[in-house]
């Protein structure tokens, strides 16, 4: 292939390595929450003007540059022009109106994605941390992380904080990014238009896991998030012998220094909540499937599953880490 040719696939290239088109879970372009609509509506309208402006001033060189070239038999210069009163208002007024109308429709979503919550939202206090995030829902009564139930057609209005470094809250398809920074409370709040579960990421490099630093958004019914909620503020089921069993061995290997589970001794808030850890879907904030095998593989080897993980390597016996494993399933 010529080389030239080659250049005209680059397009193509990055069109394709931008994953435009398709069905991606990352993808701005599929809103569905109120927010992430009012934010594709800004999105279109700075493409279209971006659009046109650059086949605008593109054509217009191309014109020039065909019309006015030198055909060699030229003896003077062209008569040389300074200045154009009318043109130079025009190309000053005219963006000053294509800016105003990005302009509006940016601040007004700001300002009205993070204005005070209504009566009826479900609040939630959310937590970056090294790296994974806690959620915390005082109104409810539920502490859970790295896997937020909202309620469909609701508003989830969200508080952002960190005790640690910067991270950055976004869920693309249904939040913004909004960073999380310590000592400061940062808001956003959205309705999920469609039940289902939305793909987030930690957007505000943290340290070396933070591209490992996921989560995710389940929007349920109204129905099915009353049964979670009532779920996940029940105690820990630990009636069963096998499940004390487990929890001597989760005692005694030193899991409890860092984590709570409620309705037993273990209380301790460095870690997260595993009051109902079996009842999600990943573990380590959204980067293994949760199973038995990938529940052992982290709890023997953190470092090796997330670099620089502030769980600590407790030099666990295989069978130590089964009994561990099998225990935490039961936590549902
Ligand atoms: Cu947290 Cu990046």
């Amino acid at each position: 292939m010529k080389p030239t040719r080659a250049l005209l696939l680059l397009p193509l290239l990055m069109v394709f390595l931008a994953a435009c088109g398709g069905d991606h879970p990352m993808s701005t372009l599929d809103a569905h929450s109120d927010l992430t609509r009012s934010i594709n509506v800004i999105y279109g309208r700075i493409f279209w003007w971006t659009l046109l402006l650059f086949i605008l001033v593109q054509g217009g060189l191309i014109y020039t540059v065909m019309r006015f070239r030198a055909t060699g038999k030229e003896t003077t210069n062209p008569e040389q022009v300074h200045g154009n009163i009318r043109l130079e208002l025009t190309w000053t007024i005219l963006p000053v109106f294509i800016l105003l109308h990005i302009a509006i429709p940016t601040v007004s979503t700001i300002f009205e994605s993070q204005a005070p919550a209504s009566d009826d939202a479900v609040t939630v206090n959310a937590l970056g941390k090294q790296w994974w995030f806690s959620f915390e829902y005082p109104e409810l009564g539920v502490v859970t992380a790295n896997e937020m139930h909202v309620p469909l057609g609701q508003e989830v209005a969200i508080r952002l904080q960190s005790d640690n470094v910067l991270h950055s809250f976004w869920v693309p398809q249904l939040t913004a990014k909004r960073d999380m920074v310590p000592g400061r409370v940062n808001h956003i709040k959205f309705k999920a238009e469609k039940l289902g579960e939305f793909l987030g990421q930690c957007a505000e490099y943290c340290g070396d896991s933070h591209a490992l630093m996921k989560f995710r958004i389940v929007v349920d019914t109204p129905e099915d998030f009353a049964k979670w909620v009532e779920a996940q503020k029940a105690p820990a089921d630990t009636v069963a012998d096998a499940s004390k069993a487990g929890f001597d061995a989760f005692q005694s290997a030193g899991c409890v220094a860092c984590h709570a589970i409620r309705g037993t001794t273990a209380a301790s808030i460095i870690g997260p909540d595993l009051t109902h850890v079996g009842s999600r879907t990943m573990i380590a904030s959204g980067i293994l499937e949760n199973n038995a095998a990938n529940i052992k593989k982290w709890i023997m080897d953190p470092g090796e599953v997330k670099p620089g993980s502030k769980m600590i390597d407790l030099n666990l016996t295989s069978e130590q880490a089964d009994s561990i494993t099998a225990y935490i399933q039961t936590l549902k």
